[in-house]
């Protein structure tokens, strides 16, 4: 098993920014407090992967995320932009997982992974040799690849406590939709 820390490499496809996030421990807290509120997300028309093998996560989206939630995120991450920014929150369970894929093949918009907890590694890219490798999942340190990149989450153990995850996708004002 392969781990980069931030350290670059030549074929490195992302850089792990830590303390991206300033109090993942807020968010994780309110994570556990609407719990009842992570619905799946729909396997048929919303998936990732193929429809064959379409994955399995839990979610808060931006649009049902309660207030306290959406202040506890846009608090402690920085403001890098002007443009537009979605927060979308994930849970994998025992058994969840999400097949590799790539989120697009090109976009005007960044999608940015924030870990919250540290536990056993699941999140994998693959590099351009198409060669796997997990990422150490600091607590509040941002994923910051190209959109393009190819990766996945491995399967959650049974003996594993559940995982918690931000998904950032932001808009920059370049792009004219803010
Ligand atoms: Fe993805």
């Amino acid at each position: 098993m392969d781990q980069h820390g931030h350290i670059l490499q030549d074929n490195i496809m992302y850089k792990l920014i830590e303390n991206y996030c300033t109090d993942p421990e807020r968010i994780l807290k309110l994570c556990q407090k609407y719990n009842h509120m992570f619905k799946i997300r729909d396997p048929k028309g919303d998936y990732f992967g193929t429809p064959e093998k379409p994955g399995s996560i839990k979610q808060i989206k931006h649009w049902n995320m309660p207030t306290e939630l959406k202040e506890a995120i846009f608090d402690t991450i920085p403001d890098e932009d002007d443009g537009f920014c979605t927060a979308h929150l994930n849970k994998y369970e025992a058994g969840d997982f999400l097949p590799k894929h790539k989120d697009t093949a090109q976009g005007y918009y960044r999608f940015k992974l924030v870990f919250l907890q540290a536990d056993r590694p699941h999140f994998k890219y693959y590099d351009e040799n198409n060669k796997g490798h997990l990422v150490e999942e600091k607590p509040g340190a941002l994923m910051d690849m190209h959109i393009a990149t190819p990766h996945e989450v491995t399967p959650i153990g049974e003996d594993e406590q559940p995982k918690y995850s931000l998904a950032l996708c932001w808009f920059p004002s370049s792009a004219g939709v803010a």
